[in-house]
């Protein structure tokens, strides 16, 4: 326990942190990057207690707004607020006044008249959380925002990067599959190229325009070319309506040009990690023994998930010093 605390107070000499809100990686610097990952590796621990909970948020409301679908993010938001002892509630949008004509921002100032103190928001537009941040005076985080980030994702990814790897800085890093429709892949290349690490981009042409290499990346449509030399390979998802809007010749055409199986994998460094958000599409992106086998990372980037999103409540709430906290 002492030697988190030491741990913590280190890492705080790094940055401050002084945002009410985490709406995306873009708007951060390297230090508060760096300080999000030393407080959610020092918060890692609590949950391998017998008894998961420390007060640290004792007496503060979170809502869980999600307007789509989630298994990992809302789940792993609301054990990390039950963990710091904070009260959190799920609305569900289907069954909430929004569906008799209520707009978004009239939803956000009736829960602020309930006096919540943090709002957790997915929403398929890009750009809504911004907005709601805006609007409120409570603090909000961007659970997913249609294709433009997903910031607690690029976070896990990265602690788990660090957590396998020891570092990010100079790691060779591809991403791999929908790169223009894909948060995590924009949160990825903005966490991974601010710590220092070098982003290759793959997937065909339809899906990976040369245009991103503005962002400091290298784009490559050779899967072979992407995975030679890298440290990690990062899968996405690639979404049924891809085909149907003609962006891929069909999934079993994707699968064959651009997924992952052991005889592709034996281009790959020895040690490289494979990772993946999740959904996974077994057989289309990457097989299963592939996603089960020794490389890859995919089930602890989902506990990584529990301490990212304890330190991202934890700082945006004002993080009261730490040896007040109790952890
Ligand atoms: N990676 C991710 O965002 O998963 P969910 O959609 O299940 O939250």
């Amino acid at each position: 326990m002492a030697e988190t605390t030491v741990t913590t107070r280190a890492s705080l000499q790094m940055a401050q942190w002084t945002k009410k809100d985490l709406l995306g990686l873009r708007e951060l610097s390297a230090e508060e990057i760096q300080l999000l990952l030393a407080t959610a590796e020092s918060f890692r621990e609590i949950s391998l207690r017998p008894i998961k909970k420390v007060p640290a948020l004792r007496g503060k409301t979170v809502v869980n707004l999600f307007f789509e679908p989630s298994t990992r993010t809302r789940t792993s938001f609301e054990l990390a607020a039950k963990r710091l002892s904070a009260d959190i509630i799920n609305i569900s949008t289907s069954a909430s006044s929004m569906t008799k004509g209520e707009t978004m921002l009239d939803t956000i100032k009736n829960l602020e008249a309930l006096k919540i103190d943090m709002v957790i928001i997915r929403h398929a537009a890009a750009g809504v959380p911004q907005l709601i941040a805006r609007a409120s005076s409570a603090s909000i985080i961007n659970a997913g925002d249609g294709a433009h980030e997903h910031p607690t994702q690029a976070l896990l990814d990265l602690l788990t990067i660090k957590e396998k790897k020891g570092q990010i800085e100079g790691l060779n890093v591809s991403i791999v599959g929908d790169i223009a429709h894909s948060r995590v892949a924009r949160s990825n290349v903005w966490g991974l190229t601010k710590l220092g690490a070098s982003v290759t981009l793959c997937g065909p042409p339809t899906l990976v325009p040369q245009t991103m290499t503005q962002f400091g990346v290298r784009v490559t449509w050779d899967i072979e070319e992407a995975i030679r030399g890298a440290d990690v390979v990062m899968l996405l998802r690639i979404q049924h309506e891809r085909q149907e809007a003609m962006l891929v010749p069909s999934l079993r055409e994707y699968r064959l040009r651009y997924g992952i199986d052991r005889q592709r994998l034996k281009h790959a460094k020895p040690d490289v990690l494979i990772m993946h958000p999740g959904p996974v599409n077994r057989g289309v992106e990457l097989d299963s023994d592939v996603a089960d086998g020794p490389h890859s990372v995919i089930l602890d980037q989902v506990t990584n998930g529990v301490a990212v999103r304890m330190a991202a409540l934890y700082l945006v709430s004002g993080g009261a010093k730490f040896e007040e906290t109790g952890v």
